[in-house]
């Protein structure tokens, strides 16, 4: 691990330990990036009140253990630490990192095998924004974690089993089975559902039918059985659609939707059941964890069979949750599910403790996606009112930005695969960049700027890099330097460029996408300034500094590229 910030509070640590006792060695040295120094450490103020001597002194005892360090250390004001770095020393680290295939990034040891719930859309209603979030979030943590060595497993909870079912097969044969798949492959989901509810509403006959259906789904007989194969089968054609367009790594391996639970509901009751856990209350099983209660104190149950002897959502997120545990042999079991569920997955967790079904070396954690809203800070609709259709708000996204590098004089096909890249890295960025637990408000002229925190800015920053190899006729993997620092805008992208790894780790053991945006954005900040200043190409720069300097550019594209690839946003070659 190369990143500053971590080596230096880890050599703090030491010194607090070296001066004040052992006791200190896990103390947060409180290190920060400083405008006087490359890092402040703010402990010594902190530790003097505990202590009951001077902050001065304090700051002068930790400043003699940090003898030996590789940088310079002052004391200040009232008992600031103001530590620089040796360029000897940011510059070894860099060419290491230059030399190293993974850029410095370690893997978790030991690996865990991590389960990642996202996506989940309802197969009786059109994909809707809502999902397009917990889709983009949940595939940028499986990437992470793979990157960083866990095992992976991704479960895609569709919405695909329960009472609805029955009158969507019974209108799937009233309009024929193949104009039904046309339908339903095309996305139109939404109007299937809505023609069959009104149908169910208004029409007695239908409304029989469909009830009768629903029944023969639940036993199991066969033809009932292969009508809702053929409707769940195109259904899942167009969600694929949708991810191929996301560029999104899910697959129908990754396919385990309510339904795969439903032989399991029975003995998930039983077993709850017998073993206590569950109990009946007005006819229906319950499960009451400790610490909820309800609007009238009493409390609050999580019903997990109902009281008509039917089973709900709740039922089968614990048939799902022990099947993931004990089946799939989990460490970590991550939610990505919008935040109004936040009760609902709350219960479960603690349920399934009181179940004995989540030991504490397994963490189940909820993954909160707020709220996609419009301009208007309103939830996001179109102006009629229907919440918009995935596949047409990506396109509009594509179309602004075509429209929006039009004037570059890219051959056809290059336009239309850089507006692909730019409007699909747009959407995902924008959902990335803020923390996945806001809310989230679409606006299409700010995700798609070239300007600021946008995916656009990026892309055209990797790009920019390339065509300063493609100008100098370099390949960047032959750029290998040495990095020798001078100006101070390359040692402050080197400084950047160490803390990779870091970020990394950290984005991942936080499930928070948004902080590796953050470094990635103030990296390419970083590119931009050293590229100002430092000339690199330019005639008269001598060769030693130019290959340097090429170097740095060879660490910035890599860094931008793993890091954008990690957050599934697409890298055009040219822009
Ligand atoms: N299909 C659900 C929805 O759209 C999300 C499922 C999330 N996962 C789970 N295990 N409950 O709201």
């Amino acid at each position: 691990m190369t990143d500053p910030q971590i080596v230096l509070t880890e050599r703090v640590q030491q010194a607090l330990a070296n001066a004040f006792g052992s006791e200190h060695a896990d103390a947060d040295p409180l290190i920060r990036p400083s405008q006087f120094a490359d890092f402040q450490a703010n402990v010594a103020m902190s530790l003097a009140k505990r202590l009951r001597r001077a902050p001065r002194e304090v700051a002068e005892a930790i400043k003699a253990e940090l003898s030996d360090f590789p940088g310079t250390v002052e004391v200040s004001g009232p008992g600031f630490l103001n530590i620089t770095l040796d360029d000897s020393w940011i510059q070894s680290e860099a060419r290491q990192m230059l030399a190293d295939p993974r850029l410095g990034v370690g893997t978790i040891t030991p690996s865990q095998t991590v389960v990642i719930d996202y996506s989940a859309p309802n197969a009786a209603k059109e994909m809707h924004v809502g999902h397009l979030r917990t889709t983009i979030v949940g595939d940028s943590l499986a990437r992470l974690h793979e990157h960083l060595g866990n095992t992976v497993i991704r479960q895609n909870h569709l919405g695909d089993w329960g009472t609805p079912f029955g009158m969507l097969i019974e209108h799937l044969l009233d309009i024929g089975e193949e104009a039904a798949v046309a339908q339903l492959e095309a996305g139109m989901g939404t109007e299937f559902y809505q023609a069959a509810r009104s149908k169910f509403d208004g029409d007695e006959d239908f409304k029989l039918r469909a009830r009768v259906r629903v029944t023969t789904l639940q036993s199991g007989d066969p033809d009932t059985m292969r009508l809702w194969h053929v409707f769940m089968d195109a259904t899942i054609r167009y969600f694929n659609k949708v991810y191929e367009l996301l560029g999104v790594t899910l697959t129908d391996a990754d396919l385990a939707g309510e339904s795969m639970y439903n032989p399991m509901l029975e003995k998930t009751c039983d077993d709850l059941e017998s073993s206590g856990a569950a109990v009946l209350s007005e006819g229906a099983l319950c499960l009451f964890p400790p610490g909820f209660t309800g609007s009238d104190d009493k409390p609050l149950p999580l019903i997990i069979r109902k009281s008509d002897g039917g089973y709900g959502y709740a039922s089968t997120d614990m048939a799902a949750i022990r099947y993931r545990v004990h089946d799939l042999k989990a460490d970590r079991i991550l939610y990505v599910v919008g935040s109004e569920q936040a009760l609902h997955f709350r219960m479960v967790f603690a349920a399934a403790q009181l179940a004995g079904w989540l030991p504490d070396t397994v963490s189940a954690e909820h993954v909160q996606i707020g709220m996609m809203l419009g301009k208007d800070g309103r939830r996001f609709k179109t102006r009629s009112g229907e919440s918009i259709k995935l596949m047409d708000l990506l396109q509009e996204a594509i179309d602004r930005a075509a429209a929006a590098i039009s004037d570059r004089g890219y051959d056809a096909e290059l336009q239309k695969e850089i507006a692909h890249a730019v409007g699909i890295g747009a959407v995902k960025y924008a959902d990335l960049s803020v923390s996945h637990d806001s809310e989230y408000i679409l606006d299409f002229d700010r995700m798609l700027g070239f300007t600021g925190n946008t995916a656009p800015y990026l892309q055209y920053a990797q790009a920019r890099i390339r065509s300063i190899f493609r100008k100098g006729a370099v390949d960047p993997a032959e750029a290998t330097g040495p990095i020798v620092l001078g100006a101070p805008a390359e040692r402050a992208l080197a400084l950047r460029l160490l803390g990779f790894g870091a970020v990394l780790e950290q984005t991942t053991a936080d499930s928070e996408p948004h902080r590796l945006c953050a470094y990635i954005y103030a990296t390419a900040t970083a590119f931009t300034d050293f590229f100002e200043q430092c000339p690199v190409l330019k005639e008269g720069v001598d060769p030693d500094t130019r290959a340097s300097r090429l170097a740095l550019c060879a660490l910035t594209l890599r860094v931008l590229e793993t890091g954008l690839d990690l957050l599934g946003v697409p890298v055009p070659e040219r822009m």
